[in-house]
């Protein structure tokens, strides 16, 4: 079988890939390890920047984010038991981010990608990239079934996620660098049937550590709580989940309201980049290039830039075998990678309680949020970095 891009994994970044590239006349192969259904039910973040939005609505993708999404127009910070308001109509001239959980985004796509009869293989296993540097790079593959396939092409996306194999074939240390940081803190996330808390988002930093207070849907809402990164949802039950929630949040302005919490995971936090994204005829985009920490849920939005740049790289180059676009790609998107990862890394810091922190560390955060929240200019930095850089 033969396709214009071999796209190995169906995220975000890997199906939003197939799509841009579909509208622009270029087919490709989707190869997925997981279920369709699999894909349809992780629950990962669920805060689209407006550029996200704007990209789906523009791309025919807009029906039910614009009718099922939740639009907020601003976040509150909180500390010192006080809720800081960032007006995001106010800062960013009326850009906002929507509440759209990712998995809506990938049911979206799918559908989507079938009715243009676009290819997804799900269900895969053991897929091996075979000479990217060549102009004939091939993926063999085995499908649902266990048959062995091979799939040739002229240019290969690796958007398979943070546990990635194609990011392994930029050979290390001679072309490829990785920059990677580790955090002393965690988050336990919930999802709980109960009735919103907060009109808007709550970030909160409290001496105990942080709590973020997030939504899906009126009658279902999403929390987050810090914790150590080696502990475990067994150690947490639901009324000292419910109590350490109140104990972080609760104060003027605020009360959570508890309900039957029907979901537990953690999440893990981390920063990576790999740089270059590109090598030969291989493109990453996505968590298979990089990972942000879940503060500011940007890890979905960074990778819907990633390929909305690549398959313009890509439409060029199939328009003109002009490889200027491609051999550029890195660059077009690298700035923005590092810009996102700073704001991740600084949302992180400001608000987390650092193990082993004497006093110290807890007033200085106070003190750098008051300065952050009081400024015009500071307040300004936040909302537009939270609704998203534009694009173009
Ligand atoms: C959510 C996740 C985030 O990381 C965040 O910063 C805000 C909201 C969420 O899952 O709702």
């Amino acid at each position: 079988m033969n396709t214009q891009v071999g796209i190995v994994g169906g995220g975000p970044a890997g199906l939003m890939l197939s799509h841009l590239l579909h509208l622009k006349g270029i087919d490709s192969v989707v190869l997925e390890s997981r279920t369709r259904e699999e894909v349809e039910g992780t629950i990962r973040a669920g805060v689209l920047e407006q550029n996200t939005v704007d990209l789906m609505v523009d791309t025919g993708l807009g029906d039910r984010v614009k009718r099922e999404g939740l639009t907020h127009h601003g976040i509150e910070l909180r500390f010192g038991g006080r809720g800081h308001r960032i007006d995001f109509d106010e800062l960013t001239n009326g850009r906002a981010v929507t509440v759209y959980p990712q998995h809506e985004v990938l049911k979206d796509l799918i559908a989507r990608r079938l009715e243009d009869d676009g290819d997804i293989r799900f269900g895969v296993s053991d897929v091996q990239v075979h000479g990217h540097t060549s102009d004939k790079p091939k993926i063999t593959y085995l499908d649902a079934d266990g048959n062995e396939q091979t799939l040739t092409c002229a240019l290969v996306a690796g958007c398979d996620g943070s546990r990635t194999s194609t990011r392994g074939l930029i050979p290390e240390t001679t072309v490829r660098t990785d920059h990677f940081r580790q955090y002393p803190f965690a988050w336990f996330g919930i999802l709980a049937e109960a009735p919103p808390s907060s009109e808007e988002l709550i970030y909160a930093n409290h001496p105990r550590g942080f709590a973020l207070i997030s939504t899906r849907t009126p009658e279902v809402q999403r929390h987050y709580l810090q914790v150590d990164p080696d502990d475990s949802v067994d150690n947490w039950s639901d009324d000292r989940i419910w109590s350490e929630l109140h104990a972080r949040v609760d104060g003027e302005g605020a009360e959570i309201k508890d309900g039957k919490i029907f979901q537990k995971s953690i999440l893990q936090f981390r920063s990576f980049v790999c740089e270059p994204m590109q090598h030969g005829n291989l493109f990453l985009a996505g968590d298979a290039a990089h990972t942000v920490p879940p503060t500011g849920a940007k890890g979905m939005n960074l990778a819907i830039a990633d390929v909305y740049f690549l398959s313009k790289a890509m439409s060029e180059y199939f328009a003109t075998r002009s490889r200027a676009g491609l051999e550029g790609y890195t660059d077009s998107v690298l700035p923005r990678v590092w810009r996102t990862q700073h704001f991740s890394w600084w949302m992180s810091s400001m608000l987390h309680r650092l193990p082993g922190d004497t006093g110290f560390g807890h007033k200085r955060q106070v003190a750098e949020l008051d300065m952050v929240t009081r400024s015009v200019a500071g307040r300004t930095l936040i909302a537009e970095n939270y609704v998203g850089t534009p694009l173009g």
